[in-house]
């Protein structure tokens, strides 16, 4: 072999090694970018799937406070915008009304002459519970699943029941008022 051929065979084999450590390092480059993007879309998926509230902010568990202090029967609804919920209490117990129109959304409000929420935007009515009264409409207010737990052991003395009616209030005086903001009672349709 002339030292011609054998020095173009070393050029060869170096530029062909070469090529191999290019391939080898866009490879590596490309997983990696790859695991990146995975790990980055899973970290999405977990903070969608479990969305994080702090307590006492809407969308979080709201403590009202304990049975004690509770507004008297029929007294005018508690205004709670933080958590976007007003608070009534009729005879039959404790409700935690959705402060948004179940018509467009607009946020309604309560009219001490005319006894009723009244929604500025259309019109829409509703009673002192939440039903549904007069106007556009399409069903009673939503609610919030309000919880009466009792503040030493923790236990569940009330719940909301499933068409979303009041929560009795229990005789005990250790217990607590919590609201789940982030879980709501759809109002019942109207005819
Ligand atoms: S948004 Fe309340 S009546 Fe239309």
């Amino acid at each position: 072999m002339s030292e011609a051929t054998a020095s173009s065979e070393t050029v060869d084999a170096g530029t062909e090694q070469l090529a191999v450590n290019r391939r080898e390092f866009l490879n590596l480059a490309w997983l990696a970018s790859l695991g990146f993007l995975t790990l980055q879309l899973g970290g999405y998926t977990i903070v969608f799937a479990y969305p994080r509230f702090k307590e006492g902010e809407f969308g979080g568990i709201f403590t009202y406070g304990p049975v004690s202090s509770l507004p008297e029967v029929n007294s005018s609804p508690e205004n709670y915008p933080k958590v976007k919920m007003w608070i009534t209490r009729t005879d039959e117990g404790l409700l935690a009304l959705y402060k948004v129109c179940v018509h467009l959304g607009c946020l309604y409000g309560w009219n001490d002459q005319e006894v009723k929420f009244i929604c500025p935007c259309h019109g829409s009515q509703y009673e002192y519970n939440g039903d549904y009264r007069s106007g556009p409409a399409p069903r009673s207010l939503d609610r919030f699943v309000i919880r009466i737990v009792d503040g030493e052991t923790g236990e569940e003395l009330a719940v909301t029941p499933d068409d979303g009616g009041p929560v009795p209030i229990p005789d005990n005086p250790n217990a607590i008022v919590q609201v789940d903001t982030g879980a709501k009672i759809i109002g019942e349709p109207h005819a």
